[in-house]
């Protein structure tokens, strides 16, 4: 799948059940028409993805995908899910080291690897998410960090697979904070993250893997970041979880 068109992806994080799931779709597929320069993908949580299956059957267009998963195939981990049961569920894709996985549920760079090996084990594209946190940015650190976490995973791919990796720089601080790194500082990162890529895949398939910012995206932000050399699409929290906001910045990449 060449993802390398603008993508327009919305992380609802732990909200929406399978009613507000429903109601979403209902205004949101009225207020976007399908469109083959871009690709819009949602990340509902897992037990509103059978809703949102169902509500965009008749949209190939929108792709479906899952928050987390184990990197396991199946077993005693409750409250668990494997990549085999997201992709049986209608996943086509993974976010894998979100931010909030990282910092809040302490999830580690070498679990982060096995996520993304299991994902691609299982045929699924993963996104991986990198990012520094405010205090790593103060300290000059943010380009270590963001090739540490990318050193950490790496490796784990193949060239054969790398067509199935997307890379989301999300800068912890600006993560439902309001605050948006500016588009100049958006690129300058995301030139570490395709350094990084090339350096691991060498430089036409490193070129090929979508680096996505996220992090206060709003509609009236999401243009000029759009517009930035190197920025292929957003990851949305927030702004995407309104149907007509999240339509104006699907709008907004210039394709
Ligand atoms: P916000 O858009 O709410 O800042 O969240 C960004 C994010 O974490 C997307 O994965």
């Amino acid at each position: 799948m060449a993802l390398r068109k603008p993508v327009l992806a919305g992380n609802w994080k732990m909200t929406k059940g399978p009613t507000e799931t429903v109601g979403f779709f209902a205004d949101f597929l009225n207020a976007w028409m399908p469109r083959d320069d871009r690709t819009v993908v949602f990340f509902p949580s897992d037990v509103s993805l059978a809703a949102a299956l169902d509500a965009t059957a008749d949209r190939p267009d929108v792709l479906l995908g899952v928050q987390n998963v184990h990197w396991e195939r199946s077993g005693a981990f409750t409250g668990e899910t494997s990549v085999g049961m997201a992709a049986d569920a209608g996943a086509k894709l993974v976010l894998v080291g979100h931010s909030e996985r990282r910092h809040v549920f302490g999830e580690t760079d070498g679990e982060t690897a096995k996520k993304v090996r299991a994902v691609l084990d299982g045929g699924l594209i993963a996104v991986l998410c990198v990012g520094e946190t405010i205090g790593e940015r103060r300290a000059g650190d943010a380009e270590a960090v963001v090739r540490r976490q990318l050193a950490a995973v790496l490796p784990v791919v193949s060239a054969q697979e790398v067509e199935r990796l997307v890379v989301a720089y999300e800068p912890v601080w600006a993560i439902g904070t309001g605050e948006t790194a500016s588009p100049a500082d958006a690129g300058a990162m995301h030139r570490v993250c395709r350094d990084a890529l090339a350096q691991a895949f060498g430089r036409e398939a490193g070129d090929a893997v979508p680096v996505l910012y996220g992090g206060s995206v709003k509609p009236d932000n999401a243009a000029e970041l759009l517009r930035e050399p190197g920025v292929d699409g957003v990851l949305v929290g927030g702004a995407s979880l309104d149907p007509a906001g999240f339509a104006a910045i699907c709008g907004a990449a210039a394709g």
